[in-house]
């Protein structure tokens, strides 16, 4: 057994903890860079309060607002602008954009080059890890931005692409993760981002590159999340109880992606998402429970008693104990039934009706890598995935 594991070095997890936030600030210094989203949290109570407390501590802040995913430019664009203003910390106050954003502006402005000559398989050098501290704060429920290594720079359009700002320094050297913020999170963005979440530790889980330790805390994520995410979005949307779960599921989830990898789902998202303006957590909602269904399909005749079938097998009980399946291939098909039910009630939209058709599926399974999948699909399963999800 060998691994490596990155995580934040401090992580203030619970409902009130935005409160240390201007403290947090003053252990870095005295000049903030603060970058949040365009609306909720502005138009909630921490925002007044968050000034106050801020001027209160007397740090001094310069304030940008990122409306979409990160672009090469919007990144380039905040560091032009803040270069000079001697920034002692970044915080990002919002989803994973926010967050992708701040963790990206945060590396970008110890270098003089374009974000896009630093990202991988697109630009030429590689970053040496030096940044300005960064704080995240998420607002939603779903990426695991606030604990991955990962900045994702989006350029959509024909030629577009998602890829990664990356290296082991960038996990952000402080999470807060206050599930009051989340509270009036929208319940598309929520089903949106807790499948996201729900998509990462399952991914994470099977993975070719899992360890113990990545098995462990995504195995519990996933008992602590189990139907929270139905609870949350399609009937009681302030149960602090549930958006508790899954911030935690949430956070776990980007620990586990970081370190153990990802599979063919979000080897697809980042096709998709480079040439169509869909959210990230719908590409991952809708696919989910079909790339589940023929991973486990094709495991099962490979192996039905293999490692990653157990795996499914103990996640289907963990997510949903009842009925109790004691052998590993009903379990695991069972798994598929939940996922499939729940993309059903959390009315996951499928791919076309962002504009994708038949004719977009061999180009998108031309260009989609596995990642650490626990079994090669082969394209003719990859495209009839996508059609189902149409
Ligand atoms: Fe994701």
């Amino acid at each position: 057994m060998a691994f490596n594991f990155f995580a934040n070095p401090h992580l203030h997890f619970g409902p009130g903890t935005i409160k240390c936030l201007p403290e947090l600030i003053t252990s870095h210094g005295k000049t903030l860079l603060l970058i949040t989203g365009a609306r909720s949290l502005q138009k909630s109570d921490h925002w007044p309060r968050l000034l106050d407390a801020l001027k209160k501590n007397s740090i001094r802040v310069y304030q940008t607002v990122v409306k979409t995913e990160p672009s090469p430019s919007l990144i380039d664009e905040i560091v032009l602008r803040y270069r000079e203003q001697s920034i002692d910390v970044i915080a990002a106050i919002g989803g994973g954009s926010v967050m992708d954003a701040g963790k990206a502006v945060s590396a970008m402005m110890t270098k003089q080059e374009s974000v896009i000559e630093y990202l991988e398989d697109v630009g030429t050098r590689s970053h040496d890890g030096k940044k300005i501290p960064f704080i995240a704060v998420p607002t939603t429920s779903g990426t695991g931005s606030e604990a991955t290594k990962n900045a994702v720079i989006s350029q959509l359009g024909k030629n577009g692409f998602k890829k990664s700002l990356l290296h082991d320094n960038f996990v952000p050297d402080i999470a807060i993760v206050d599930p009051e913020l989340t509270l009036d999170c929208p319940p598309e963005i929520t089903a949106a981002c807790g499948m996201d979440a729900l998509t990462q530790l399952l991914e994470s889980l099977v993975s070719t590159n899992s360890s113990p330790m990545t098995d462990s805390l995504a195995l519990g994520a996933l008992e602590i999340l189990g139907d929270a995410l139905i609870t949350a979005t399609t009937k009681h949307p302030h149960d602090m109880a549930a958006r508790k779960k899954l911030s935690y599921a949430s956070y776990i989830s980007g620990l586990t992606l970081a370190n153990a990898g990802l599979g063919v789902v979000h080897g697809f998202a980042s096709v998709i998402g480079g040439a169509f303006s869909i959210p990230h957590g719908v590409i991952c909602g809708t696919l989910l429970s079909e790339v589940t269904r023929y991973n486990i399909e094709s495991l099962i005749s490979l192996d039905s008693n293999g490692p990653a079938i157990k795996k499914y097998a103990r996640a289907s009980r963990l997510l949903s104990p009842s009925p109790v399946l004691e052998n590993h291939v009903e379990s695991s098909r069972h798994l598929v039934k939940i996922l499939a039910q729940w993309t059903y009630q959390l009315k996951m939209p499928g791919l076309g009706s962002y504009g994708v058709t038949l004719e977009d599926i061999d180009t998108i399974v031309e260009s989609t890598g596995q990642k650490n999948n626990p079994i090669q699909l082969s394209a003719k399963k990859l495209s009839k995935i996508l059609q189902a999800r149409l």
